[in-house]
């Protein structure tokens, strides 16, 4: 894992923006994973102001919420429109995003899978990190061998998430997310977190047991993974001044 601490939200976010520019300049039908939530949405400000080449770029989404039609307010589909793709010249044909409408839902979550298959696989995926250090929608306890399916939320993730609801109660209990499986076939993985209320879950993540309970945890095991953080997300993790070293003195053909 290659951990990058800047000192802002902002300054990691521009580090981690040059990285998937630099995916889709190397490959202009690069296929990426997207997230959602508040965390990416500096990222996906940053692309929308580089812009970059998207026509021949497909996109698989890790999750959305069962129950909620894509014109939902609250639904990632509406999250994706109105953050990103609306701002892009993007093929709406190479747009995937799990269908919280799906009647039935296992056979929908097989072809999801399959979709991705198809596109050649994922070659970037992004990811936030949940307070309790669940990707996607993996919540603690998830297979680390999971594949895209139905999950029920745990109560903390319904409680932060609230904020986008207005309340507790119109938070849906039930997701659909790739899994764990599916989001560690993806050729690269570029992880953000920012704030203190991150900070814990990172330091699980990067520095602690190989464990579901911490599904984040399960990174350790891929071969490309970069985790960009703020000072606060970094303020528990205990190698910090390893992680800046290496960053600072990155053979000259490994910088941008
Ligand atoms: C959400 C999403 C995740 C996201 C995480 C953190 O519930 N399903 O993909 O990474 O929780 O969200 P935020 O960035 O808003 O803190």
């Amino acid at each position: 894992m290659e951990i990058i601490i800047q000192p802002t939200p902002e300054v990691a976010t521009s580090v981690a923006a040059r990285v998937i520019a630099r995916q889709l300049r190397d490959k202009p039908d690069s296929v990426l994973g997207l997230a959602t939530g508040s965390t990416p949405l500096l990222l996906y400000r940053a692309l929308i102001g580089l812009k970059l080449e998207w026509g021949q770029v497909t996109t698989f989404n890790l999750d959305e919420y069962v129950g909620l039609a894509p014109d939902h307010p609250q639904s990632y589909h509406s999250f994706m429109r109105e953050n990103l793709f609306r701002h892009l010249k993007i093929d709406p044909e190479n747009i995937h995003i799990p269908d919280g409408m799906a009647k039935d839902v296992p056979k929908f979550c097989a072809r999801y899978e399959k979709e991705i298959k198809k596109a050649g696989g994922i070659d970037l995926q992004v990811l936030g990190v949940g307070t309790d250090g669940h990707i996607g929608f993996n919540e603690p306890t998830s297979s680390l061998a999971s594949r895209t399916r139905i999950k029920t939320l745990t109560q903390q993730t319904r409680r932060d998430n609230s904020r986008f609801f207005g309340s507790e109660g119109a938070v849906p209990y039930h997701v659909i997310t790739m899994g764990i499986g599916t989001i560690m076939d993806a050729k690269q993985i570029v992880l953000l977190a920012f704030g203190e209320q991150k900070a814990k879950a990172v330091a699980q993540a990067v520095e602690g047991p190989l464990t579901a309970i911490c599904p984040a945890s399960i990174l350790q095991l891929h071969p490309t993974v970069k985790v960009f953080l703020d000072e606060a997300a970094a303020s528990q993790l205990q190698r910090t001044e390893y992680y800046r070293w290496v960053f600072s003195n990155k053979p000259e053909w490994q910088r941008d």
